[in-house]
């Protein structure tokens, strides 16, 4: 007998809620601090980068956040909802007694997870009267999602992306400039600072730290005041609209006739695809139930694995507010990996709190294996998946 493999739901099944973990936690998030005095901060103060609507998502303690009916029709256009398939091939070549599902976030036009939240991001902006945004990309994944989001919602889009990458992944900056984005290579001679860090280092890959600043700086110069600036990751209310991806997930999984997962991987980067999949479960782990959550780094990159959770800035120049989080320093910079996307020096405080709570069991892998296990799944799977991607299935 043929098994069901693939978990499809209608259009009218795409959630009405976002997840807010933060509702959950069982230690409240330790406030973002001041960058100027480390004291903690008053969010009004995040107001000449985000728009207020937003601002009002990243501080809420609501469990749930509806979502505007705009968003979810755009989300139809993004292919979702998001099949769940079984990795029965995988399987096989593993030879596990295991099953592997997994989501297909690269069917959205982009070929990642990013429009999920570049498209609510997006909207609150122009509800807030916002016309241009700034924002970084390393692997371009997220500056191509934002590029489409800003012309669905008819605004101007300025990415800083980091220069490895824009060398590396020159068909990435030609997509976002096909939905009429403008993109720099980081850093860049567009602001003070990408002109102060490429005369001190000629030389540098750049890095998603020094895109951010650049980024922070063209949104807060602008004298119009009608320009903000957007995150991919991190942030909590990044997190919040990722976690579309687990509540789909949590129904589908029902559909293939299970209950809980007992292990959840997702690759991390700044945290938001991990998060997104894992945080509506992680409330199940909360309440009692037995499943090992493994948010997965590059080695070169061990962020979650080897850094200290401290305060420190989410970009290089400072510019950001303190985080706690896990980082390996504001002014680091990784060696230039493929996997782009997963070169940061922070990661999500949502995340981090998780971790620090005995939650999630965070991993790192080099990216040889990585690439093997790239290699076993493309043979098995059918699909070439992203550098990121690679480091969730090299835990399978
Ligand atoms: C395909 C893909 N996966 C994962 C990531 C990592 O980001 P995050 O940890 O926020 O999901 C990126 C970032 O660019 C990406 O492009």
């Amino acid at each position: 007998m043929r098994h069901d493999v693939k978990f499809s739901l209608s259009i009218d099944d795409i959630p009405k809620r976002w997840y807010n973990i933060a509702a959950d936690s069982p230690v409240p998030l330790p406030p973002p601090h001041n960058p100027a005095t480390n004291e903690p901060m008053d969010p009004k103060a995040l107001e000449a980068i985000f728009p207020r609507n937003l601002i009002e998502q990243e501080i809420s303690q609501e469990r749930y956040i509806d979502i505007p009916e705009e968003v979810r029709d755009a989300y139809v256009m993004l292919n979702r909802p998001s099949p769940l398939v079984r990795a029965v091939r995988l399987e096989k070549a593993l030879k596990t007694p295991a099953k592997i599902y997994y989501k297909r976030e690269d069917l959205s036009p982009c070929g990642s997870h990013k429009p999920n939240t570049a498209v609510p991001q997006a909207y609150y902006n122009m509800k807030a009267g916002t016309e241009h945004i700034t924002t970084e990309t390393g692997a371009g994944q997220w500056g191509m999602a934002l590029s489409l989001a800003c012309s669905m919602f008819d605004m101007s889009c300025k990415v800083f992306m980091t220069c490895s990458s824009y060398d590396s992944k020159p068909y990435r900056r030609i997509a976002m400039e096909t939905y009429g984005a403008k993109v720099y290579s980081s850093p860049s001679g567009e602001t003070k600072y990408g002109r102060e860090i490429k005369a001190k280092f000629p030389d540098t890959p750049g890095s998603l730290g020094i895109a951010i600043s650049e980024a922070i700086e063209a949104a807060v110069t602008d004298p119009t005041g009608k320009t903000r600036y957007s995150l991919g990751s991190v942030l909590n209310h990044v997190l919040l609209h990722q976690t579309i991806i687990g509540l789909e997930a949590k129904k589908q999984m029902q559909m293939a006739g299970e209950k809980l997962p007992d292990v959840i991987i997702g690759c991390a980067g700044g945290g938001s695809n991990f998060a997104g999949l894992a945080f509506p479960y992680t409330t199940d782990k909360i309440n009692g139930a037995n499943i090992e959550i493994i948010p997965v780094e590059p080695a070169a990159c061990p962020t979650m694995t080897r850094a200290p959770f401290s305060y420190d800035h989410g970009d290089t120049a400072g510019m950001t507010p303190l985080l706690a989080m896990h980082s390996l320093g504001h002014a680091f910079v990784p060696p230039p990996i493929h996997a782009g996307g997963l070169r940061y020096h922070g990661m999500a405080p949502l995340v981090c709190q998780c971790i620090v709570e005995g939650l999630f069991t965070p991993r790192a892998y080099p990216q040889s294996k990585c690439y093997e296990s790239a290699l076993t799944w493309a043979k098995t799977e059918g699909t070439i998946c992203a550098p990121e991607t690679s480091h969730a299935i090299a835990d399978s």
